[in-house]
C-alpha cells in the first residue's frame, strides 16, 4: 500500500485520483480529525484530546446522565459553544465541493458539530448524532423549542431532555447504520478522514467497502493501526490533504 506525503506538502497517489475520477459512488467516513484544524478537540490525540481530560464514563455514558445530569449538560453546554465558534475549515468545503464532482456521494460523519452542513454538504449521515440536538429522555423524540435550565425538560411531557448525541454503550440510530452499511457495501471508493478507526461500528465500514471490492484511502497525519489494509495512506492533515485531492480530481 502506497503511503504518499511529498517533502513539500501532500502528494496524492495519481492512481488514486484515476479511482475517484472513475467512481460511480465515492463513500467519505470522517472523524473528529476533520474538525480539528477548526479549534474542535479531537477525543484521543494525546495532550489536547478531550479524553485526555475529561473521562467520558463520568459524561457520555447514559449512567453519568442519569447520576448528575446538570455535570452532563454543562459539560455539552461548554462542548456547543466552542463548535458554535468554530467555522468550517478547508477540509468542510473540499468534502462539500466533493460532493458535486462526483456522481454519487455519501458522507458518513462521527463527529458532532454540525460542521459539514455548515460547509454546504446537504446531505449527512450523523452516525453519533448531534450536538445541537435536544432529545426528550422519556419520547425518544427531537425537541425544539426546549426552555434553558440547567435541566431542561420536555415542554410536551415534563422529562428530562437530553443532548441528542450517541453516548457509549448505546446504538447508532437505525436509519444511520442501514445507510452507511449501504454506502459502503456499494462504493467504488471508500475514503477514511480524521479518524483513529477505534469504535465500532464505524470503523467497521472501511472493512465492508474492501469486502466489496472497493479502493480504500485513508487521510490521517497519524496513520491508523487499519492502514495496512488499505489500498492508500495520506499521511496529512485533512485541510491540506482534501483540497489537494478535489483540486487533482477538477483538473
Ligand atoms: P479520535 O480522537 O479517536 O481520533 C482522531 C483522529 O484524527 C486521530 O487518528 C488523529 O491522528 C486524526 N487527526 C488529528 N488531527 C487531524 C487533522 N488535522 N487531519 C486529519 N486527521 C487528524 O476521534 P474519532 O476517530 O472521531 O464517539 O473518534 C471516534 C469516536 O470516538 C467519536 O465519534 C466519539 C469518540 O468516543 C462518540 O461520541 C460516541
Amino acid at each position: 500500500m502506497p503511503s504518499t506525503q511529498g517533502q513539500t506538502g501532500v502528494l496524492i497517489n495519481p492512481d488514486f485520483i484515476a479511482a475517484l475520477r472513475d467512481a460511480r459512488h465515492v463513500c467519505v467516513l470522517t472523524g473528529a480529525g476533520v474538525s480539528a484544524e477548526s479549534g474542535v478537540p479531537t477525543f484521543r490525540d494525546s495532550q489536547h484530546g478531550l479524553w485526555e481530560k475529561y473521562d467520558p464514563q463520568q459524561l457520555a455514558t447514559p449512567e453519568a446522565f442519569e447520576e448528575d445530569p446538570k455535570l452532563v449538560w454543562q459539560w455539552y453546554r461548554w462542548r456547543r459553544e466552542l463548535v458554535a465558534a468554530a467555522n468550517p475549515n478547508p477540509g468542510h468545503l473540499a468534502l462539500a465541493r466533493l460532493a458535486e464532482l462526483v456522481p454519487r456521494f455519501t458522507l458518513v460523519t462521527q463527529n458532532v458539530d454540525g460542521l459539514h452542513q455548515r460547509a454546504g454538504n446537504s446531505k449527512v449521515i450523523e452516525f453519533h448524532g448531534n450536538l445541537f440536538d435536544d432529545r426528550c429522555c422519556a419520547e425518544g423524540r427531537l425537541v425544539e423549542d426546549a426552555a434553558d435550565a440547567d435541566v431542561p425538560a420536555c415542554p410536551r411531557c415534563g422529562a428530562n431532555l437530553r443532548p441528542g448525541v450517541v453516548w457509549f454503550g448505546e446504538t447508532i440510530p437505525d436509519s444511520a447504520l442501514d445507510q452507511s452499511f449501504a454506502a459502503a457495501a456499494d462504493c467504488d471508493v471508500f475514503l477514511s478522514v480524521g479518524t483513529s478507526s477505534l469504535v465500532y461500528p464505524a470503523a467497521g465500514l472501511a472493512d465492508i467497502a474492501k469486502e466489496n471490492r472497493a479502493m480504500v484511502a485513508e487521510i490521517n497525519p497519524n496513520p491508523t493501526i487499519r492502514v495496512a489494509a488499505y489500498d492508500f495512506s495520506i499521511v496529512a492533515n485533512a485541510a491540506a490533504a482534501l483540497p489537494k485531492l478535489v483540486e487533482s480530481l477538477a483538473t
